[in-house]
């Protein structure tokens, strides 16, 4: 883990640290995709043939895709560079797997430790008198919504960010030695910062910052702004974020229906698992029970 972290940190220089494992987990990850890889070309060497096998391509996917929307499909009928398919799907898989399961792993240690959060959740959920939430029911769920963002603030999934400066550029604040001076950017620079650290600020979020406090995103007063970013911000923000909130409040909610009760299994203190993306190291251990 330490070796893959530092690899990570030594950035366009990553090959200094050769690890052997890395190359080997790449090689794994790649083939695990290659066969959607493989399915995608198919789908677009069939639309590039005669208008037969073009309707038949287009029944064939109608079939398969029953009317949704089916990205492989979509990536094929744009691009044709093998390897070009194969890295945007492992980006999109890596995007919103570990990411998602970082949230409602960071949501679930903290509920199974905050008895009172559990009680005014559950009370929430309890008004939905067991039907299955809609879209719309989700998005009114507001002591839902604070807990989610609590749990993206004190345990960020992508703790760590970086750009890479496109051109010269001054940044408003960060320079000189209280940092409230003007700071000035080369072309090319890496800047890395932390979501992890800014989500605990004292200044930004009071002196409770490291509790997990859900009601404060009751407050109106409250307005982060750029201070809370868990899926970043800007041109290229997070393309993920309403489906990863839209299915942690679905899980979230469905398990809350089935269980009334949860009990902590495990008394070690939050320690992170940091890789590029971030969760608990001991896992999350809860007891559920209907009763
Ligand atoms: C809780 C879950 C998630 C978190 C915390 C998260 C966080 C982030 C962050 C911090 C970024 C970088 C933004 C930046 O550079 O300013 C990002 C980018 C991205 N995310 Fe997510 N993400 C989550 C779920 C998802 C899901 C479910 C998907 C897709 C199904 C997804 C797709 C993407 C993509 C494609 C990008 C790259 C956007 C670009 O570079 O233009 N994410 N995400």
């Amino acid at each position: 883990m330490l070796d893959a972290m530092a690899r990570n940190r030594f950035g366009r220089l990553y090959y200094m640290w050769p690890d052997k494992r890395a190359a080997a987990a790449v090689k794994y990850c790649r083939n695990t995709v290659q066969e959607y890889v493989d399915r995608a070309l198919a789908y677009r060497r069939a639309q590039d043939k005669t208008p037969e096998c073009l309707e038949k391509a287009e029944k064939d996917s109608r079939k398969e895709e029953k009317g949704h929307y089916v990205f492989l499909h979509e990536l094929a009928k744009q691009i044709s560079d093998p390897v070009r398919i194969r890295d945007e799907t492992l980006s999109v898989l890596f995007a919103g797997r570990d990411t998602t399961a970082g949230l409602l792993s960071g949501l679930w240690y903290e509920l199974a430790r905050n008895a009172d959060v559990w009680r005014k959740l559950l009370a929430e959920v309890d008004e939905l008198d067991g039907e299955l939430p809609t879209y719309e029911v989700l998005r009114n769920m507001k002591f839902l919504k604070y807990c989610v963002s609590e749990a993206l603030r004190l345990h960020p999934p992508v703790p760590i960010l970086s750009k890479v400066a496109i051109r010269d550029t001054v940044l408003p604040l960060g320079g000189g030695p209280d940092g409230k001076a003007p700071l000035f950017v080369q072309k090319d620079s890496i800047l890395v910062y932390s979501i992890y650290s800014m989500h605990r600020r004292k200044d930004i979020w009071g002196d409770d910052a490291a509790d997990f406090r859900p009601e404060r995103w009751a407050d109106p007063g409250l307005r982060p702004g750029w201070a809370f970013l868990p899926f970043g911000g800007g041109p290229r923000v997070c393309l993920g974020q309403q489906y990863a909130l839209t299915e942690t409040y679905y899980v979230t909610i469905r398990i809350m229906q089935h269980f009334r009760k949860i009990e902590n299994r495990d008394h070690k203190p939050w320690m992170e698992k940091l890789s590029v993306t971030c969760c608990s190291w001991n896992g999350v251990q809860v007891g559920l029970s209907k009763a």
